[in-house]
Formats: structure tokens, sequence, C-alpha cells
């Protein structure tokens, strides 16, 4: 009988780090985050000064080549990407294949996955210069087909790109705008959009990411990586938080009770979590929550919507929890994921859509970070070890002796 322990022993350096709690995948230059410190910043610049001062295509412009742009790349760059902004025509039959009432993230996962049978000259992975046309691609047509998913579900004709508006204006007019209907977009509403691009648009390894390099390492198209992001994306413990937040808040219903669901998070027996709370790496308070708060007041008060029943209760929890030893103790804060809920319900977004922009903003860290790996010499096929805990070796018995 072969002793399994022995052989891991006798094989030299085994770690075992169920959830990776304490290990790099891989080296990375784009995205840092001290958790303790609730730090986190993109290619050295702080995620506070870039929702301030930036735009979205400017980050995006970061996360791939490492600088700001200056005027001119700044320019080049939106036109390059709002050249690819259409999708193929005969995308159309992919979604018309679809329920209606289908969930957007799967429609999501099997329209971009498709995108490898309609773009083949972007799925050379050898070659940088198709590398950076399919990372083009992805970031311009994901706005494109997350406003068509929700068009599908809703019914309504879906609206082509406009290329004279900015990159969040145009998604809030293919998503929203109907025919024959002036389309007004408040300059506070699209900045808020944008801002809301800006925080998600990277967070080192999480998951999704995690996935995209690993399905990346094997050589897979561009497409099939960022498509096997969005399926890891749709969790409920990673992009699927801002929903369960609503879901939640929901729930709570009024101030009173929240006392009532803290006690649940609280119990060990009860399946119940505070979503928007935690995080894997912070343990001081999510600096994108932060933005995320002042963004909600915004957008609230741009929409008229003074004393929403469901801000005050978000931020009366988070006052009680944060007053709370249990949640202190283990550092529990919100996450970006507390308010923006909040701030999408407002917009008119349904739900079911919250996890699909989360999707569209990622695109860009997932496509930089797939880069930086593909052009990373010392590049590896991914492929974990396990712990095996089954059977020792046995002989095998035939099925009349069994
Ligand atoms: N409510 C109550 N207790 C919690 C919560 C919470 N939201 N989060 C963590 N804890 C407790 C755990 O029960 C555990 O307690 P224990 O030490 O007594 O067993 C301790 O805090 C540590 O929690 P872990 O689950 O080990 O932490 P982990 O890093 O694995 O999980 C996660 C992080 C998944 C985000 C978790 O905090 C959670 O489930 N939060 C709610 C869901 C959520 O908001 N997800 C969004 C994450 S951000 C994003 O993906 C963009």
């Amino acid at each position: 009988v072969v002793d399994i322990r022995k052989l891991y022993a006798e094989s030299g350096m085994f770690t075992y780090d169920p959830g990776f709690t304490s290990t790099a995948s891989c080296e990375s230059g784009i995205t840092f985050i001290d958790g303790d410190a609730g730090l986190l910043m993109h290619r050295g610049y702080k995620i506070e000064d870039l929702a301030e001062h930036s735009d979205f295509m400017e980050v995006c412009y970061l996360l791939l080549y490492g600088e700001l742009p200056d005027k001119d790349q700044k320019d080049k760059f939106l036109h390059d990407i709002t050249y690819h902004t259409m999708v193929h025509e005969q995308l159309i039959q992919l979604f018309r294949g679809f329920r209606r009432d289908a969930h957007p993230m799967a429609v999501m996962v099997g329209v971009v996955g498709a995108l490898s049978a309609f773009y083949h000259d972007s799925t050379d992975i050898t070659d940088p210069h198709q590398r950076m046309v399919a990372s083009y691609r992805l970031i311009a047509k994901m706005p494109t087909i997350a406003a068509m998913a929700y068009k599908y579900t809703v019914g309504q004709p879906f609206v082509y790109p406009r290329n004279d508006l900015s990159y969040a204006e145009n998604f809030l007019h293919m998503t929203f705008s109907v025919p024959c209907e002036d389309f007004k977009i408040s300059p506070t509403i699209a900045r808020a959009m944008d801002r809301i691009f800006i925080l998600h648009a990277d967070h080192e390894q999480n998951a999704s990411t995690s996935t995209v390099r690993l399905a990346g390492s094997s050589g897979a198209n561009p497409f099939a990586c960022i498509a096997a992001g969005i399926a890891c994306l749709w969790g409920p413990a990673h992009g699927g938080a801002n929903e369960a937040v609503l879901q939640m808040l929901d729930e709570i219903g009024t101030v009173d009770r929240i006392p009532e669901f803290l006690a649940r998070a609280k119990d060990k027996n009860d399946p119940f979590r505070l979503m928007g709370f935690g995080h894997r790496v912070y343990k001081n308070y999510d600096p994108r929550a932060k933005v995320m708060q002042q963004t909600c007041h915004e957008v609230l008060d741009e929409l008229g919507v003074k004393n929403e029943p469901m801000l005050k209760l978000a931020m009366e929890l988070e006052r009680i929890a944060l007053e709370d030893p249990y949640f202190v103790d283990k550092k529990l804060f919100p996450n970006v994921d507390f308010y923006s809920g909040i701030i999408l319900k407002a917009l008119g977004f349904p739900v079911s859509m919250f996890t699909v922009l989360f999707a569209l903003a990622r695109t860009v860290g997932w496509v930089a970070q797939w880069n930086e790996m593909i052009g990373d010499p010392s590049q590896k096929i991914g492929r974990p070890r396990q712990l095996y805990t089954g059977a020792p070796r046995r002989a095998y018995v035939p099925l009349h002796k069994r």
C-alpha cells in the first residue's frame, strides 16, 4: 500500500493554501493593494485620485500601457476604441436565440465567448499587435453587448453606438434611449457612470482575473478567456454581491430591524452574511466604497431623490455595524458593492444588470492582466497541485465479486 502522506513529504516543498490566501500566482505591475491601509493604486496612482481627476478612457490606457496618455495619445486611443464599438451584424442572430427571460450574465458569457467566431484575426495571441486589437475590441464592444443584453430582455430594439458620445454616455444611450424620443444624458449621471467604471476597472488577482489568467495560460484566445472571467464574476461572493446587498436591504426593510440582521450575521449557525461587508484583502475601509458612497449622494441629489430610504438604511447599517465588536474585531468594512447597487437602481438599471456593468468595467483589467501574462517570457501554463485525500492504492475487484 502506498503511503500518500509519505509521498508528499518526500516530494520536497509543497504548499497547501486553499483559496490562495497567501500565495502569489504571478508577478504584476498593474495594481497594488495594501489591504491593511485600505490603499488601492493602479500603476502607482491612487484610486481616489483617478476617480476624481481622470476618466475611464484614461484609466484604460493607463492599465494597458503603464502610463497616463498625453493629449495626442488620448485622442488616438479614443478614436481607436470608438472605431470598434459596433458588433458584427450577424451577432444579432445569436442574441435572438436566447430566451427573453435569460439572465443577462448568461447572455454575456455566451456572446463574449462567441466573439472568437466573429473576429478570427484577433485570436493569434503570438502577435502583440493582434493582442492589442483584441483588447481594444473587447473594451469597445462590451458596452454595446451589455446594452444589447438589456434591450433584448426588455423587448426593445437594439440601439446602435453613437461615436460622438463619451464611453459612459454612449453606454447610457444604447441602454436607455428608445426610438423617436429625445434622450438627454445629464453630465452628473454620465460622470457617475464613468466613475463606477473607474472603480471597477481592475483589482489585481481576484477570482475572475485569476480565472482569465488561468484560462489564458493555456494559450486560449482572449474572447474565451474573458468569457471565463465573466462566468466567474457572476458568483454572489464576487460580482453578484451588489445585487445581494439590495436584496438584503429589501429584506431588512426598516432601521429598527438592523440589530436582528446583525445578530444573524454573527450567528455561525446561520448562513446569512452581511452582504457588501468584508473583503479577502481589505482589512480596512475599501477605498472604492468611500468614492461610491459620495457618488451615491451625487446621483440621488441629481435625480431629486432626497432621503432615499434605502440609502438611509444602508448608512445606518454601516454605522451600527462599525460600532459592533464582531465587525470591528474581524475587520469587516463596507466593500465596493455596498453602495453601488443603490446607485445603479436609482439610474434605472434592473438588478440583473448589476453584474453585467461590473463585467463591462472589469474587461480592461482582465485584458491588461492577460496581455501582461502573455507578454511575460517566464509565463507557464497554470497548473495548481492538490492534496490528495482519496483512497490509497487498491486492487481492482471484478464486478461479480463486489
Ligand atoms: N458578514 C458576517 N461575517 C463575515 C462576513 C460578512 N459579510 N464576511 C466575513 N465574515 C466573517 C466570517 O464568518 C469569518 O468568521 P470566523 O473567523 O469566525 O469564521 C471571518 O469573518 C473571515 O471571513 P472569511 O469568509 O474567512 O473571509 P474571506 O476572505 O474568505 O471572504 C468575502 C471574503 C467572501 C468577501 C466575505 O467577506 C463575504 O462573504 N462577504 C459578503 C459578500 C460580499 O460582499 N462580497 C463582495 C466582495 S468584493 C468583490 O468581489 C468586488
